[in-house]
């Protein structure tokens, strides 16, 4: 992986970046609104970069020994070179550290590297969620799993 270990707390000046990656990524992407919203509300934004330039992100909502993990993202160019897993992995440890037992997260059913991150890293299928996401034709459903971590 060429991303160093340098895995840090995003913030205010890291906004334009993190919209810009999210748009590049996925085709329902989070705003630099709502990207802004979660850093006001206190989520946790964990990042990854290289040479100054974000290459993944993890967004994490914790509400005391429950997480969730709303977004999470990885540059295309860096893909497929366990940034992703480094990403989550760094997450549920920083959860764990402030008292988390269990992560919780939703994802598209047709979203199969994320569906694959999730299920090599122990979370399981717990419910789904019919027509739940817009999608580039009609509605989509959501996948509910979920990880103890304790
Ligand atoms: C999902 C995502 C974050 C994965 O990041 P990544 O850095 O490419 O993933 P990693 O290289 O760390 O892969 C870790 C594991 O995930 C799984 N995985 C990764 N890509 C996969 C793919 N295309 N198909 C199936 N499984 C895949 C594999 O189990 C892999 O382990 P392995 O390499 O030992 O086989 C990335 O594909 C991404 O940013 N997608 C767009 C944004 C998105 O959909 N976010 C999820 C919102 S719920």
């Amino acid at each position: 992986m060429s991303c160093p270990p340098d895995f840090l707390r995003l913030g205010e000046e890291d906004l334009d970046a993190l919209a810009a990656l999210a748009e590049s990524i996925v085709d329902f992407p989070w705003s630099r609104g709502q990207f802004a919203d979660s850093l006001a509300a206190g989520h946790a934004l964990l990042g990854c970069k290289a040479a100054g330039s974000l290459l993944g992100f993890a967004v994490t909502m914790q509400v005391l020994d429950e997480v969730e993990l709303l977004d999470i993202g990885v540059a295309r160019s860096h893909q497929g070179q366990g940034l992703g897993r480094a990403l989550l992995q760094r997450a549920m440890a920083a959860a764990m550290a402030k008292g988390a037992q269990r992560m919780l997260l939703e994802v598209r059913a047709s979203n199969a590297p994320a569906i694959g991150l999730y299920e090599n890293l122990g979370f399981r299928q717990i419910g789904q969620r019919r027509d739940y996401y817009p999608a580039t034709t009609g509605r989509e459903d959501a996948l509910i799993y979920d990880k103890e971590l304790a």
